[in-house]
């Protein structure tokens, strides 16, 4: 009898993918067979790339690494999972600051569907301090960033964010 493969949607703003969001894409394919990198909004942040921009930089970021996709959706995540049959939402933790806000989105998705599982995958260490907020702020102070993120992540940030 053939397996049924295990699905997880790994949902985020991206704005842009970071070295951290790769590094737990790269855990997570350790433990489901397809993952679904899925870009959405986030009511309460303003992106500074389109949905298309997000997912293009994922994609260019993940080189066609096998058992990964990238797209994005909107409306409530816990909708989207269920209609991709995953059987789980893989969010990343960095810090205890993470803890209260994701908690709280896994017991309301939970609430909502207790079919699908949040599973919290710890970044590696040398990640634990970064977000793409402070990665887009360095960028616009003209600091350094290829550490925290990809090459041509970088460029298309100087592009949008240095003064001109
Ligand atoms: O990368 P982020 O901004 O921390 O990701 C948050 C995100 C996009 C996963 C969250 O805002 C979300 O799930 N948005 C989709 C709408 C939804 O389902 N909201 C209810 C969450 S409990």
């Amino acid at each position: 009898m053939e397996k049924t493969p295990k699905i997880a949607i790994y949902p985020g703003s991206f704005d842009p993918i970071t070295n951290g969001h790769i590094d737990i894409i790269k855990r997570a394919i350790m433990l489901f067979d397809q993952v679904i990198v899925s870009v959405t909004r986030n009511l309460s942040k303003s992106p500074l790339f389109d949905e298309t921009e997000r997912v293009q930089m994922i994609r260019e970021s993940l080189n066609d690494f096998p058992h990964i996709s990238v797209e994005s959706f909107d409306g409530l995540l816990i909708d989207y999972a269920r209609e991709k049959q995953a059987s789980a939402i893989i969010r990343g933790l960095r810090a205890v600051s993470d803890f209260e806000y994701e908690f709280q989105m896994a017991l309301v998705n939970r609430k909502l569907h207790d079919d699908v599982v949040t599973v919290f995958l710890m970044t590696h260490d040398k990640y634990s301090y970064l977000n793409s907020s402070i990665v887009k702020e360095l960028v616009r102070l003209g600091g350094d960033v290829d550490f925290f993120v990809p090459a041509h992540v970088r460029t298309r940030l100087e592009e949008k964010l240095r003064v001109k």
